[in-house]
Formats: C-alpha cells, sequence, structure tokens
C-alpha cells in the first residue's frame, strides 16, 4: 500500500500534456495503478489521474461505485468500506461525444474544497486498454460520462478550473496558493 501524495492547481505537471503509456501489461505500470488505487480510495475520491501523482503518463482511474454506493450515504457506517468497482482506462480516447450536455458539480483532489458546474457531453463512446493490452470500446451516460471526460482533461493538462470564467479561475488560484503556499 503506498498512498502518494496528491499535486495541488496550481502545478506544472498538471498542466502538461501526458505521454501514451508503452507497455500496459509492465510490472512498472501496475505498481503505479496500485499507488493511484491506494491513494484515491484513500483521499477519497471517484477518480484519479496519474499526473495528480506526479506521473505524466495517459492512464486514469475511477470508482463511480465508490459515489453512488453507501459512501454519500449519509447513514454509512465508516466503518464499513462501500464496495469497490475499481475500473482503469490506459490510454483512453473519445471516439464520439454527443451534442446534448449536460451539467454536474464537479469537483477534483487537485484542488481540494472548490466544486462547481460544468456542462460536458451527456454521453461519449471510448476506446482504451486494459491492464491485459486488450483493447476496449463502449458507450458512456450519466455521471460516468463526465467522471471519464473530467480525469481525461488531466492528461491533457487540464483541469475543471479551466472551464471557468477568468475571474472565478484566478480566485480558486488564489485559494490554493493561499492554503497551500503558507
Ligand atoms: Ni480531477
Amino acid at each position: 500500500m503506498a498512498v502518494r501524495e496528491i499535486l495541488i492547481y496550481p502545478d506544472d505537471i498538471l498542466a502538461m500534456v501526458a505521454k501514451p503509456v508503452a507497455n500496459p501489461t509492465s510490472d512498472e505500470i501496475k505498481t503505479l495503478v496500485q499507488d493511484m488505487a491506494d491513494t484515491m480510495y484513500d483521499a477519497p475520491g471517484v477518480g484519479l489521474a496519474a499526473p495528480q501523482i506526479g506521473v505524466s503518463l495517459r492512464i486514469a482511474i475511477t470508482d463511480t461505485q465508490w459515489r453512488s454506493g453507501r459512501y454519500e450515504d449519509n447513514n454509512h457506517d465508516k466503518n464499513i468500506e462501500p464496495e469497490k468497482d475499481l475500473r482503469v482506462w490506459i490510454n483512453p480516447e473519445f471516439l464520439w461525444c454527443s451534442d446534448e450536455t449536460s451539467v454536474f458539480e464537479e469537483g477534483c483532489l487537485s484542488v481540494p474544497e472548490v466544486y462547481e458546474n460544468i456542462e460536458r457531453p451527456s454521453a461519449v463512446r471510448l476506446r482504451w486498454l486494459d491492464l491485459d493490452g486488450e483493447q476496449h470500446e463502449q458507450d458512456f451516460e450519466g455521471f460516468e460520462a463526465v467522471a471519464l471526460q473530467h480525469e481525461f482533461d488531466h492528461l491533457d493538462g487540464k483541469l475543471f478550473v479551466d472551464y471557468l470564467s477568468p475571474l472565478k479561475r484566478k480566485m480558486v488560484r488564489k485559494k490554493m496558493m493561499k492554503r497551500y503556499k503558507s
């Protein structure tokens, strides 16, 4: 178990375009994914991209079950682990995005305590590789589609705050600097 430090906005690595993974089946990638999972569940969060722990590679993980399950249930006993549904996305690519959009409140482990409504395509078709190097294609909609777009933006050096107005983004930046540079 290795919980890694999560980089906080603004950070140069978070703003970089990440490199494709050359060998998804390598031990190095398996270890990285394990560290990412440990870090995401520890936070806790519903998604994490490799650049958020300082590794500029095109890998992200999600667990949207973590959100829709007992985790957000007020009655949930903190001693009982919510059911896990860890998904690993290597070299993901959107093949299609719907014209129809929807708005969800988004947050990010790299921008703590900031939540904003963001508009994105409601449905997407995705192609990606798994840890066995197998290629998959699948359609997603609803919260899952949004979570995937948020995570894969990280691989292009983009954060959800980049969708905000310049003024709002400046305020978020100030807030993060104040909190984390002191
Ligand atoms: Ni994020």
